[in-house]
Formats: structure tokens, C-alpha cells, sequence
């Protein structure tokens, strides 16, 4: 059964015992309001770790001051019925080395026990930060969040000693933020990257698709094609440059936008691109040409704007702010 620990104390409590028992314990970081994607990291750590431990905690200080902290979504209820659902089928399939063995909740005066620091750029306080990979791409226009990232995960690690720990491919900076952190800290413990979980039409799952309602979400895979066209620029086509590879990604975004500006108001979906980037795999620096060996990654970051005109009786989602920002990518493996 799935144990619920609330405090650094009783996680510590837990974790001691298996310390000796040589049982391996995988930690699986969320910030709450589940979907499949978190699913598939934690059916991944069952397979090869005899206990794992799912974090749930909405960490403010990778939040910036004009961000959607206050609504994100915080989803307890549903959150431990998905898990208890999940755990169930982890014990039926007998490919499984484990189960959910504890859900740590913590609250933000046990996991910042100087007080909380605040959410400022220039706040004080103990942080962790990682340049330069942390100060581009997402670090470019959210410059606190990679320090938060890092920050709560070396707490979290210290806290459950994790022999491994599970991340997703859907937020790649934030895979190369954790990977640095674990070599430049010498922490003991791997590092296990999932592939991003889709809907069906493409779309990356993500908590803040939520937001999105129903006119934008059928907009909203204009991201992934623009990547996969890329993608595909790069695989079929064998070009190397940065400017044919992102050329290819350009023109469907673009393509995808014209068409919506040519709907009346009612209808069409406004977005703007936060920035379309081909970057090398371990710093997250823009390159000008994919070396084969190394590959590359391609990402972007779109955000849709606030639906004009509403219809009689239409989902707007859950949005509060103005506009709901999407992130994805796709790797360019090496070859
Ligand atoms: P959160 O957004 O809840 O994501 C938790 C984990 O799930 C991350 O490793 C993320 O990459 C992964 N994930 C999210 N959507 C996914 C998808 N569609 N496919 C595969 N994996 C997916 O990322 C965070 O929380 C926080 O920054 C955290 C690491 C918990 C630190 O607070």
C-alpha cells in the first residue's frame, strides 16, 4: 500500500531500513495534478527499483513573481486515486520489481526550514544554480525557474536518496539542469530519462494543457509539427544547417498562423512564438550545424493567446492569465 509521508523526518524514517536491506529506491519528482506522462515515469521506475517514491510538491520558487502559481492546478484528491489506481496495475504485471511504496507531500516550511525565500531574482537565501544551460531557452525568460528546479531537486534527492531518479524528456532543459547537477555535485544517484508521452494528435501531455480549453487545444499541436517537420528536414533530407532545419519548423508555424489570422475572430486561434531553438544535447547552446556525432536538439516554445469573441457556451479551459505557453522538442540522435 501506498504510504503518504509528510515530513522530512518520516521520509528519513522510512528510507533507513532499505538502506540496509540493499532494496533500491527510485524518486519520482512532480509538482501534483498527474497525467499519463508522469504515469509512464513511475511504470518505468516499478520496472527496475523494488520501491518507488512519487514527490508531490508545487514548488514556488521555480515560479517567477508574474507566473501561474496560484493556479496551478492542485489536484490531492484525484492525484492519490491515480495512484492507488496505478499501483494496482504495477501488482498485477509481474514484470515489476516494485510498487509505490510512499508519496512525500511536503509543505514549503519543512522544505525551506530558513523560511521561505521568496520568488525575486535577487532574493537571499540558499540556492542551487546552474549556468549556462540554466540562463537560456526556458532560463531566458523565466531567469529564477532552473535555480528553483535545481534547488528543490537537491533537496528532494538529499531527502530520499534515491538510487535513481525519473525525469521526462518533455522538459529537455530541465534533464540537462538535473544531469549537471548530479556530475557537479557528485550526487549518488542516476539519472533516467523517459521519452515524452503524446496525445494522440501529437500534443505533449503537460499539467497546464488544462488551461487551454477547447478552441486552442486544437491549435495547440502547431509545435509539434513544427518540430516534426524539422525533424523530418534533418532525417529525410539529411541537411545539417541550422537555418534549413529550423527554416523547415518556420514555415509550417508560420503556415499554421495565417490560417488562423484568415478565421473571423470568433473562430481563430492567435499565438506567438516564444523562440524555436537547435541546440547541442549536453549544454543547450544554439549551433549553427548538427554534427552527426553528437546530434542535436530541436525545441520551441509557443503561447497560445486568450480566445476573441467567445461562442455562446464554449470551454475556455482554465486559464486565469493571459495567455497559456507550451513547450516541446525532439531529439536529433546522433548518426
Ligand atoms: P512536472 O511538470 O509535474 O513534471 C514532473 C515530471 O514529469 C518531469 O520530469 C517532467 O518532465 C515529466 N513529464 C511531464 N510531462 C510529460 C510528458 N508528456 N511525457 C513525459 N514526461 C513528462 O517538472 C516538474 O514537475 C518540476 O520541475 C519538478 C522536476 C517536479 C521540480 O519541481
Amino acid at each position: 500500500s501506498i504510504r503518504v509521508l509528510r515530513s522530512v523526518e518520516s521520509v528519513r524514517r522510512w528510507r533507513k531500513p532499505h538502506l540496509l536491506d540493499h532494496r533500491s529506491v527510485a524518486l519520482v519528482p512532480t509538482m501534483g495534478a498527474l497525467h499519463e506522462g508522469h504515469l509512464n515515469l513511475i511504470r518505468a521506475a516499478a520496472k527496475e527499483n523494488h520501491h518507488v517514491v512519487v514527490s508531490v510538491y508545487v514548488n514556488p520558487a521555480q515560479f517567477g513573481i508574474k507566473e501561474d502559481l496560484a493556479s496551478y492546478p492542485v489536484t490531492w484528491e484525484s492525484d492519490t486515486a491515480t495512484l492507488a489506481r496505478l499501483d494496482r496495475e504495477l501488482a498485477d504485471d509481474g514484470a515489476n520489481l516494485g510498487r509505490i511504496s510512499a508519496v512525500f507531500a511536503p509543505t514549503t516550511a519543512d522544505m525551506y526550514p530558513s523560511g521561505f525565500p521568496g520568488q525575486e531574482v535577487d532574493s537571499k537565501g540558499s540556492f542551487v544554480t546552474i549556468t549556462p544551460v540554466g540562463e537560456v531557452l526556458e532560463g531566458a525568460s523565466r531567469p529564477t525557474f532552473f535555480r528553483g528546479v535545481a534547488t528543490v531537486c537537491m533537496k528532494l534527492f538529499n531527502i530520499v536518496q534515491p538510487e535513481r531518479v525519473y525525469f521526462g524528456q518533455k522538459d529537455v532543459q530541465q534533464t540537462v539542469v538535473i544531469r549537471s547537477l548530479v556530475r557537479d555535485f557528485m550526487l549518488n544517484t542516476e539519472v533516467v530519462v523517459m521519452p515524452t508521452t503524446r496525445a494522440e494528435d501529437g500534443l505533449a501531455l503537460s499539467s497546464r494543457n488544462v488551461y487551454l480549453g477547447e478552441r486552442r487545444r486544437k491549435v495547440a499541436t502547431v509545435l509539434w509539427k513544427g518540430l516534426s517537420k524539422a525533424e523530418e528536414a534533418y532525417l529525410r533530407d539529411g541537411t545539417r544547417e541550422r537555418k534549413d532545419i529550423l527554416g523547415a519548423a518556420e514555415e509550417v508555424v508560420h503556415g499554421i498562423l495565417e490560417a488562423q489570422m484568415a478565421l473571423p475572430p470568433s473562430e481563430r486561434v492567435r499565438f506567438e512564438v516564444d523562440y524555436l531553438s537547435l541546440a547541442d544535447p549536453q549544454t543547450m547552446q544554439e549551433i549553427e550545424v548538427v554534427d552527426p556525432a553528437k546530434g542535436g536538439i530541436l525545441s520551441g516554445a509557443i503561447r497560445m493567446l486568450p480566445v476573441e469573441e467567445p461562442q455562446e457556451g464554449e470551454d475556455l479551459g482554465h486559464s486565469g492569465g493571459p495567455a497559456v505557453r507550451l513547450i516541446d522538442n525532439i531529439i536529433l540522435a546522433p548518426r
